[in-house]
């Protein structure tokens, strides 16, 4: 496993469509899990959930996109639309990661919000920590209210992402980086 700083300061999205099999082990994705689900999480309310898509279901849960694909463009072409289908199929594993952040007496919904993203982000973490290149990305499906039903999202849940995962062919170049001077400022 690689130096755990080393492995922040250098992690790097990879394309869903680089992201090639096999995908992580039975052992590997329980792995994945514990640590997504190990976030700070105030309340103890578990405002997050995860849905896991590999092998033939990643195709089931396309026809769920194409489906609602077709309606906003029926006039769609055939390689769109398979395209469409494919979107959950190009990573051997996608795991979404579901908001179920909601009104509550004590804790901001916002603060729920925030513990799904840190979620996401240790799922993306711990898979390049397995070896593994990861995409954290939502698309347009994220969004639909027809295609998060037949997902089996319930009406005040939402998607924090699409988190893809497998093995990268090649190592990315990297991307530039806000410099801190600008993003971090001392009070005073
Ligand atoms: C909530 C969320 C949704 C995202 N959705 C997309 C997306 O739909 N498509 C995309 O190309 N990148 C998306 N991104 C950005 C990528 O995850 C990634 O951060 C970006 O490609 C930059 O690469 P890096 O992670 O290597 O810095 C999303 C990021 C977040 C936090």
């Amino acid at each position: 496993m690689p130096d755990a700083l080393e492995l922040l300061k250098t992690r790097r999205s990879i394309k869903p469509i680089e992201l090639n099999g096999p995908g992580p082990s039975a052992a590997e994705l329980e792995t994945l899990l514990t640590v997504a689900s190990r976030v700070p999480d105030h309340g103890k309310l578990v405002p997050w959930r995860f849905i896991i898509f590999e092998g033939e279901a990643r195709l089931a849960a396309g026809a769920a996109i194409v489906a609602a694909f077709r309606k906003k463009y029926p006039d769609a072409k055939p390689e769109q639309a398979e395209a469409e289908r494919q979107r959950l199929a190009r990573a051997p594993l996608v795991i979404a990661v579901v908001s179920r952040a909601g009104a509550h007496v004590k804790i901001p919904e916002w603060e729920q919000v925030l513990s799904a993203g840190a979620a996401a982000m240790n799922l993306v973490l711990a898979a390049h920590a397995l070896g593994y290149g990861a995409s954290w990305i939502t698309e347009w499906y994220a969004y639909d209210r027809g295609v998060l039903a037949a997902l089996g999202l319930k009406e005040n849940e939402r998607i924090a992402g699409f988190v893809h995962i497998g093995r990268a062919s090649e190592k990315p170049e990297d991307r530039p980086r806000p410099p801190l001077a600008e993003i971090a400022t001392r009070f005073s």
